[in-house]
């Protein structure tokens, strides 16, 4: 007889070979497209590493000056689509308007190896333009010659920024731009898997990542350091909220076993932010949170390591360079869309549509026998 085991988070399933990148939970490893993440992190731009993943999912070979040539030209393209969004860029939710602008995107006549390019640098522009919107400014538009951190940043802030932070955020970005097949990669690939459109697929990846047990979670973790606002108070914090069963943003993984390795990359590039005279004025707090949140759930669950994921430090280090925390999740799109893409295009170079199975648990019709017979 068949049994039923259901494996709802799917954990352990293999549903795609990929060159793009391995999570290695043991041991807290992350390799990019054949290179160790911190070393990624310490010298390549974020071009550099979209070059490597697209080039990855073949079958076309990119290198990073024409990844920025081609990034830049695609940001004042879409800079000057920013009109026919209609209200797109009016959601409360920046999320929900990067999810409906880049819904508008018409990738007709957009060559298959240059598509990457066109949804990188719609995020980039679009959430950029949200941003401003949010704020009551006028979108600021996009320098076809700067690199995707420094012109981001630009379009946010409305400063251009120095150069400790323009590196601070393209180790932010490269570091978050593939991770395996995460809520919203796997999101990207099955709806390519359909043989569906690239917008749709990333559509799709914009809606898995709102969610706060993905991407989502910086902003609360934000939130979460001011509410604890001084260190002394932490302990007594996280014991209290767990307590009353909440989930403590920022830590946890369902992969990490142990710390996240993009966490202690964050470290550096905070430290590196701070030693050039930022102001990071929630790391004191942040670090007692990490120390008390660590302590509490390795009491409460023993038998499972719960430690620091990406979002802790993420939170940290958007703050340092000014970007408010609404655009914290927007901002994790512009990096990761550089993986989804290249992920569409390996599952669609290799992939099989992605159909898995459900047990089914409701109501039967009555079986033939027991029905009362037919009169006629
Ligand atoms: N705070 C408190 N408890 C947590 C926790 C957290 N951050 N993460 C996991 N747990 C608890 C779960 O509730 C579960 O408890 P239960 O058995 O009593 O229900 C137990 O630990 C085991 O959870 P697990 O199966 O390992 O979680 P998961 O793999 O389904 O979830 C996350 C992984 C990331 C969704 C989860 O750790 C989480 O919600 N973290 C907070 C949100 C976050 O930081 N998201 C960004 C992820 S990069």
């Amino acid at each position: 007889m068949a049994t039923h085991e259901i494996n709802s988070g799917l954990e352990g399933v293999l549903v795609a070979a990929t060159r793009l990148s391995e999570v290695d939970g043991e041991h807290g490893r992350l390799l990019i497209a054949g290179h160790d993440v911190e070393d990624l992190a310490r010298s390549a731009s974020f071009e550099a590493v979209c070059a490597l993943l697209w080039t990855s999912a073949g079958p076309e070979t990119y290198g990073e000056v024409d990844v920025r040539a081609e990034l830049g030209a695609m940001r004042v393209r879409a800079w000057s689509e920013l009109e026919r969004l209609g209200d797109a860029l009016r959601a409360k939710d920046g999320m929900e308007a990067l999810r409906a602008s880049v819904a508008h995107l018409d990738l007709d006549g957009v060559a298959p190896a240059r598509e990457h390019a066109r949804v990188t640098a719609a995020v980039t522009v679009f959430a950029a333009a949200w941003a401003r919107t949010r704020a009551g400014e006028p979108p600021i538009a996009p320098s076809a010659t700067a690199s995707t951190a420094d012109d981001y940043l630009r379009m946010v802030t409305g400063t251009t920024p120095g150069e400790p932070e323009r590196r601070a955020l393209d180790v932010y970005l490269t570091t978050v731009s593939d991770h395996g097949l995460n809520a919203s990669t796997f999101a990207a690939r099955v709806i390519a898997s359909t043989q569906s459109d690239t917008v749709s697929a990333v559509v799709g990846a914009l809606g898995a990542l709102k969610g706060p047990l993905h991407g989502g979670a910086p902003g609360p973790v934000l939130d979460m350091l001011d509410a604890v606002g001084h260190p002394d108070r932490a302990s007594a914090w996280i014991d209290a909220e767990l307590s009353r069963g909440r989930r403590i943003m920022g830590m946890g993984h369902r992969i990490y076993r142990v710390r996240d390795p993009r966490a202690a990359v964050f470290e550096r590039a905070i430290a590196a932010l701070h030693s050039s005279g930022a102001h990071v004025p929630r790391l004191p707090v942040a670090r007692a949170v990490e120390g008390a949140a660590v302590g509490a759930l390795a009491a409460k669950y023993p038998a499972r390591a719960l430690a620091t994921n990406v979002e802790f430090y993420t939170a940290v280090l958007l703050d340092a360079l000014g970007l408010p925390r609404e655009v914290f999740t927007p901002t994790f799109a512009v990096g990761r869309v550089a993986g989804w893409s290249a992920h569409i295009a390996e599952q669609r170079a290799k992939g099989r549509l992605i159909r898995p199975s459900s047990h089914y648990i409701g109501e039967r019709p009555a079986a033939r026998a027991e029905r009362a017979p037919a009169r006629c």
